[in-house]
């Protein structure tokens, strides 16, 4: 009954088509945990890493990852991602993740139908975690999965978690497409779902919430304000970071954050920033002693400046960087974050 509210934008499904789960995390765990234990979904480096640990984890080695390219808008690297396909049989399926965590990458329309195209070619399904799809601004639109998907089979993750102000609620879902088009794939997906009736009921609470939140104006107006907010937040991170040499420096244009890399040859084992407090000085030079480069930075930032990022490196990426959010609603306070980042990292790449 609930499920009917959430089917929507291009290719037809009906509510037996929609899988619920507590959070996306709970699905991904149960997508790629009950995959055939040869098969493997290759996916985007960087990514958000409960997506590569958990390929990691059920392939028992190194996530399987294609290249996107920093210094095109984070964009999917295709031909890295059809080679890697090509020459590996094991690979069943890609994943997508549109809008991008750690990048805010919003993929036009051209590179989804490559992506689709490839995944036809290699008799392949797309997992794509659409999870942002409706935190996009900058004057982009979000292309769905769906609009896209054609005869190929197709899982979309979606889930309150970014959209509702409501925490310790825990609800996401699964939209599956042209499942009736494969037979080793309707396998699967009965599966995840046999898998999933053994919970009774756990996410009864926010079904029965979504259709009233998700059917009311207010709804859509509180998310317009948010991304007018992120909008502006990215702007101002750009126009702060961008003129930094050493620094790849990319507009975001959906989710809420900035993923930034730092040129390959600009970091080494031995830069800081002035900490004043020795003992936090002592201590920031032994956690920092003999981790990757990127995290060394966010160790010396923390320590003297009070701001916290995520290293790149930590989501399964060859490059050094860093993810900084847009989240904060103090103006003052934002634009304090962007400036004293700026001054940090040329003092640092200076030192
Ligand atoms: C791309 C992406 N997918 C899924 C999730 C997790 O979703 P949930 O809170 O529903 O577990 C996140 C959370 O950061 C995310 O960035």
């Amino acid at each position: 009954m609930q499920r009917r509210i959430i089917k929507k934008n291009g290719t037809q499904i009906t509510s037996e088509d929609i899988i619920f789960f507590n959070g996306l995390g709970d699905a991904i765990t149960k997508i790629y945990g009950l995959l055939r234990k040869e098969s493997r979904i290759i996916g985007p480096s960087p990514a958000y890493p409960t997506h590569s640990s958990a390929e990691g984890l059920h392939a028992k080695c190194h996530p399987l990852m294609y290249l996107t390219d920093e210094n095109n808008n984070w964009y999917p690297d295709l031909d890295d991602l059809r080679n890697k396909v090509k020459y590996n049989p094991a690979v069943s399926g890609i994943l997508v993740i549109n809008p991008g965590n750690p990048t805010s990458a919003v993929y036009p329309k051209k590179i989804l139908e490559e992506i689709v195209d490839i995944a036809n070619e290699y008799d392949l399904f797309i997992l794509c975690d659409e999870i942002y799809h409706h935190l996009v601004y900058n004057g982009k639109k979000h292309i769905y999965l769906s609009e896209v998907i054609d005869d190929v089979c197709g899982i979309s993750l979606k889930g309150i978690s970014k959209e509702f102000p409501w925490p310790g609620a825990r609800c996401g879902w699964v939209e599956i497409y042209n499942v009736d088009k494969d037979e080793v794939f309707k396998k699967y997906i009965d599966g995840i779902c046999k898998f999933k009736m053994i919970e009774v009921c756990s996410t009864t609470l926010p079904q029965k919430v979504i259709p009233k939140v998700m059917g009311d104006q207010r709804f859509y107006r509180y998310l317009d304000e948010r991304k007018k907010h992120y909008e502006w937040a990215s702007n101002i991170a750009y126009k702060k970071l961008k003129p930094i040499e050493g620094l790849i420096v990319n507009k975001t244009y959906g989710a809420f954050y900035m993923g930034v890399a730092f040129d390959s040859n600009k970091l080494n084992g031995n830069q800081r920033l002035k900490i004043e407090n020795k003992d936090l000085k002592k201590y920031i030079d032994g956690v920092s002693n003999g981790k990757p480069w990127d995290v060394r930075f966010i160790y010396h930032l923390l320590a003297s400046s009070g701001i916290c990022m995520v290293p790149m490196s930590s989501f399964n990426s060859p490059l050094y960087g860093f993810r900084s959010t847009l989240l904060e609603k103090d103006r003052n306070k934002l634009k304090w974050t962007y400036e004293t980042l700026a001054e940090k990292i040329q003092e640092y790449l200076g030192s």
